[in-house]
């Protein structure tokens, strides 16, 4: 079948479990989105964004869409050995556009209000299901360089207070790049943090060549430039270097870009890939489907690839 990127993908998977099954919400939803732009539109023209009532939007649509994510949670996702194949075909021999199929409206979020402020208060929670972080856990013990390998140094973007790394894991260097501090001091794998809006500024704070690994859990769907975030990938990669994007159908449904909230999880697969391949700088990136348990917990998706050695 043909998305709507004009790519063609195998197979579509049902995803974000917790949104699709309900479809008079999603109606609801749209016309929220619509007032809120009328708000900003408003708020724009008069020098004058009522603030209280945006946020006021943004938080009962924030509540509807994770109520109904509890509800449900991964559940309905009818996952299968084929499914899981689709998930894993969906990069292969991609005849990519010309031109990056996504526009600026693509990037939009329900809440365009300073990711600063939705991450203000620290949330020392997880994610993912514990299956699905066991499943990702396993995957870097199985990719990610020996533990206290000299020289090696790795960025953790868009981390928190877990990295999810193997137990005990240590390199000289691990950076990790979030929103809150209070979140990423905890984080007992980093030797160092950076706290930087990558949708304000996506220039990353390192010399090019430095890292080994970049990971991004869970969080590669609020990036509203990914491509300016994956040039700086490349750059600060060292030549060879891996980059592990990994995913699930679970997400801050407020913060996510519309192009992730309207689509599935084979399209997120797609989209990730494509960031990869427009970026430019990498080896056709690749999808893994590690979901632990189809159908009874997070499903879990990688999509990786390696700076070009001679890059
Ligand atoms: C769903 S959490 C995932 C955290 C962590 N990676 C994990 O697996 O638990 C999303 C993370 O993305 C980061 N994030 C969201 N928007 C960001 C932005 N604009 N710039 C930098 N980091 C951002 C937040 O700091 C937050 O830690």
């Amino acid at each position: 079948m043909a998305n709507r990127f004009g790519i063609k993908l195998q197979n579509r998977l049902p995803s974000l479990a917790g949104v699709y099954p309900f479809s008079a919400p999603i109606t609801t939803t749209n016309s929220v989105i619509y007032s809120y732009k009328k708000l900003r539109i408003v708020g724009k023209r008069r020098a004058f964004i009522p603030r209280r009532v945006v946020i006021g939007i943004g938080i009962s649509v924030w509540s509807q869409f994770m109520g109904m994510a509890a509800n449900v949670g991964g559940k309905s996702f009818m996952a299968s050995a084929s499914q899981k194949s689709a998930i894993e075909q969906v990069l292969k021999n991609v005849e990519w556009p010309e031109q990056f199929p996504f526009r600026d409206e693509d990037f939009q979020r329900f809440d365009e209000s300073p990711d600063t402020l939705f991450y203000e208060m620290p949330r020392f929670v997880t994610h993912i299901d514990d299956q699905a972080i066991a499943a990702l856990t396993k995957y870097y013990s199985e990719v990610l360089p020996p533990s206290n390998a000299p020289g090696v140094a790795i960025l953790d973007m868009c981390s928190s207070w877990v990295s999810h790394y193997p137990a005990g894991y240590k390199q000289e260097r691990i950076v990790g790049m979030g929103l809150n501090e209070e979140e990423l001091k905890r984080n007992p794998v980093l030797t160092e943090y950076v706290v930087q809006d990558l949708n304000n500024n996506p220039k990353l704070p390192f010399g090019d060549n430095t890292f080994d690994v970049i990971t991004n859990v869970v969080s590669v769907d609020y990036l509203t430039k990914p491509l300016d975030v994956f040039k700086e990938m490349s750059r600060v990669l060292k030549p060879g270097g891996l980059a592990i994007m990994s995913f699930s159908n679970r997400c801050f449904f407020t913060k996510a870009i519309s192009i992730w909230t309207s689509t599935g999880d084979a399209d997120h697969v797609m989209i990730v890939g494509s960031y990869f391949h427009y970026a430019g700088g990498f080896e056709p990136p690749q999808a893994v489907d590690i979901s632990p348990n189809p159908g009874r917990s997070d499903p879990m998706y990688i999509v990786y690839s390696r700076k070009i050695a001679t890059a």
